[in-house]
């Protein structure tokens, strides 16, 4: 099963992403973490990466397009994946078309999950990650039960660089420029549909794997 999840940053794309993965058994490939443990390395392409990762512009459709044409070809991606935060760009929905025909592949779900700008803003105001594990919590929604350690790996939990105010602002304009659009480039094929992400992550994730025929 090839699914894209699309929508705002702070809409629980990752989260869900995490979910379904366990529960379909394919695996999440999200271009933010993948930009962030270059960025945390400090590989060139995290060098280069970083600056625009900071102020909530978009990375260069090239550099992302390379990393998700390398890792779809990874062995546990043949059975399928959970796109998180790509496509972003019309570029970047292009380049995934052409290399899944290429393989003989489509997508067969875009989810467009979708929240108000407010709740956006909440979530991503109180949204901590494991750096170690990449296991997302939130202050007061599902707060890590041992203060900064992590329920999962006990790893350290941390607030995103890119959760200022400011930041989450210029992302929501980046998300509405550039992003955006592909609500209309996706939105007539078979497979597309749009999810309200208002509800608990139990309900979003129910009414998910239901659209995707593995639900009660
Ligand atoms: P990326 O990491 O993809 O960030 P994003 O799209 O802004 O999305 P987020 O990770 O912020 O949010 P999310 O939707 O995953 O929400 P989450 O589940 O964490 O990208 C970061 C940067 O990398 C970009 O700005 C860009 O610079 C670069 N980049 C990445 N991909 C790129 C690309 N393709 N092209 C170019 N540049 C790229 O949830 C948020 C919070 O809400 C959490 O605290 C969670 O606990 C909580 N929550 C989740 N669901 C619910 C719920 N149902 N109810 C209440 N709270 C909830």
């Amino acid at each position: 099963m090839n699914i894209v999840l699309l929508g705002p940053p702070g809409v629980g794309k990752g989260t869900q992403a995490k979910r379904l993965s366990a529960a379909l058994g394919i695996p999440q490939i999200s271009t933010g973490d993948m930009l962030r443990a270059a960025v945390s390395a400090a590989t060139p392409l995290g060098l280069e990466a970083k600056s625009q990762m900071q102020s909530g512009g978009l990375v260069s459709d090239d550099v992302v397009i390379g990393l998700i044409r390398e890792r779809l070809q990874a062995e546990d991606a043949r059975e399928g994946f959970i796109l998180d935060g790509f496509p972003r760009t019309l570029s970047q929905a292009q380049a995934l078309d052409q290399m899944l025909s290429q393989g003989g592949k489509s997508l067969d779900s875009i989810i467009h999950l979708t929240a108000p700008d407010d709740e956006i803003v909440k979530r991503l105001s109180g949204r901590m990650l494991c750096q170690s594990c990449g296991a997302i919590f939130h202050d007061s929604v599902n707060p890590p039960s041992r203060g900064g350690v992590c329920d999962v790996c006990a790893g350290p939990v941390v607030r995103r660089e890119d959760d200022h105010p400011d930041v989450i602002r210029e992302r929501l304009k980046v998300y509405a420029e550039m992003t955006e659009p592909l609500v209309q480039y996706y939105g007539e094929r078979s497979g597309y549909a749009t999810v309200s992400a208002v509800e608990s992550p139990d309900s979003v994730q129910a009414k998910l794997l239901k659209l995707l025929g593995r639900g009660s």
